[in-house]
């Protein structure tokens, strides 16, 4: 298969380091770009985090551009009770070996398509701040992508981050709303957290498989996934922790695993407590559909080419194994 020309927007937790993994060392996906912005953690904490994971898969040769450090009105509100303090778990991960770039993630969302018009396809695995931001500069932004692929919302409507919303939708409804404006199915695919939950659990015979694997890869995937196997036992009631974000990055590289998607219209709540909920409008009467929405995916298939990319042994120097001594405050050691 044609390897697939990516952008990647993140806010590098736990379940989007394992995402970076799939695009970056699946044989699938080219990122040329990372962008990062607040959400799961603040931005800088979710720029460290990418460089980590791109670091663990062996690619500190891609740009990662930091963004958005809150959302587009309200304040910022993390999911650290989930991901852990640093979104990885609180494992102790060294600092990465190189840094960020000075270009904005907003500008970089603009320029990235502008030269290389329709050859780039767009992933978003975070709140929309950075990509509502680029549309208020460039309306026609989406058609300068090949396909723009979200990890958005849940389109049965059952919430992980409240009742009724996902947290990427949740953080940044505001945001959604101008993506939801902007999109065409043609353009822009969303892939739920119901998606996550049904067909991307990592039961506990999953967990065990990935421990096993022992590859440097699979050691970092299971080991920042701990506190989010908390959560999902005590909160969500999931036999194991979901990987939404793994899922929707599948998607991207490997569209052929989609089992069942519908077009639907669909606008997105600012009501404080109905915020981020979908409102999807199936009636007869209701607007042309504007999004794609995936509803089920090949499990077997996904969890196939996740367990092969994590099973890949990289030349790289890896978090986990790192000999730097532990220097206190700094986060360094493990
Ligand atoms: O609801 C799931 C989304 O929120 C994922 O992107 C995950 O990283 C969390 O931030
Ligand atoms: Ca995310």
């Amino acid at each position: 298969m044609p390897v697939l020309p990516l952008l990647v927007d993140t806010d590098t937790g736990s379940d989007d380091a394992v995402a970076l993994l799939l695009a970056a060392a699946g044989g699938l996906g080219d990122i040329r770009a990372v962008t990062t912005v607040a959400g799961n953690v603040p931005v800088g904490t979710g720029t460290r985090n990418a460089l980590i994971s791109l670091e663990t898969a062996g690619r500190t040769d891609i740009p990662v551009h930091p963004g958005c450090a809150r959302p587009m009105t309200r304040t910022l509100s993390s999911a650290q009770h989930i991901h852990g303090e640093d979104g990885m778990g609180d494992i102790g991960l060294p600092d990465p070996s190189t840094a960020c770039r000075n270009t904005h993630a907003v500008d970089a969302l603009l320029s990235y398509p502008r030269e290389h018009p329709g050859e780039l396809t767009l992933v978003t695995l975070a709140p929309l701040t950075n990509i509502a931001a680029a549309l208020l500069r460039d309306p026609g932004l989406f058609t300068r992508y090949r396909h723009v692929y979200c990890m958005a919302g849940a389109a049965d409507l059952r919430g992980n981050i409240s009742p009724t919303a996902e947290f990427n939708l949740w953080a940044d409804p505001e945001a959604a709303r101008i993506v939801t404006q902007a999109a065409t199915p043609d353009t822009v695919t969303w892939i739920g957290w119901d998606v996550s939950r049904k067909d991307a659990v990592m039961t506990p015979a999953d967990q065990q498989r990935l421990e096993q694997l022992g590859t440097p890869m699979a050691t970092f995937a299971h080991r920042i996934n701990r506190t989010v196997a908390d959560w999902a036992r005590e909160v969500t009631g999931l036999p194991g922790y979901d990987l939404p974000d793994p899922v929707a990055m599948a998607v991207a590289l490997k569209p052929d695993l989609i089992t069942e998607q519908e077009q639907a219209h669909v606008a997105v709540s600012v009501a404080d407590d109905t915020r981020g909920q979908m409102i999807i409008d199936r009636r007869v009467s209701a607007p042309a559909p504007n999004i794609t929405l995936v509803r089920r995916v090949d499990e077997t298939g996904f969890k196939q080419l996740l367990f092969d990319t994590l099973s890949t042994p990289v030349p790289t120097r890896s978090p986990l194994t790192d000999t730097a001594p532990h220097v206190p405050g700094t986060g360094s050691g493990s």
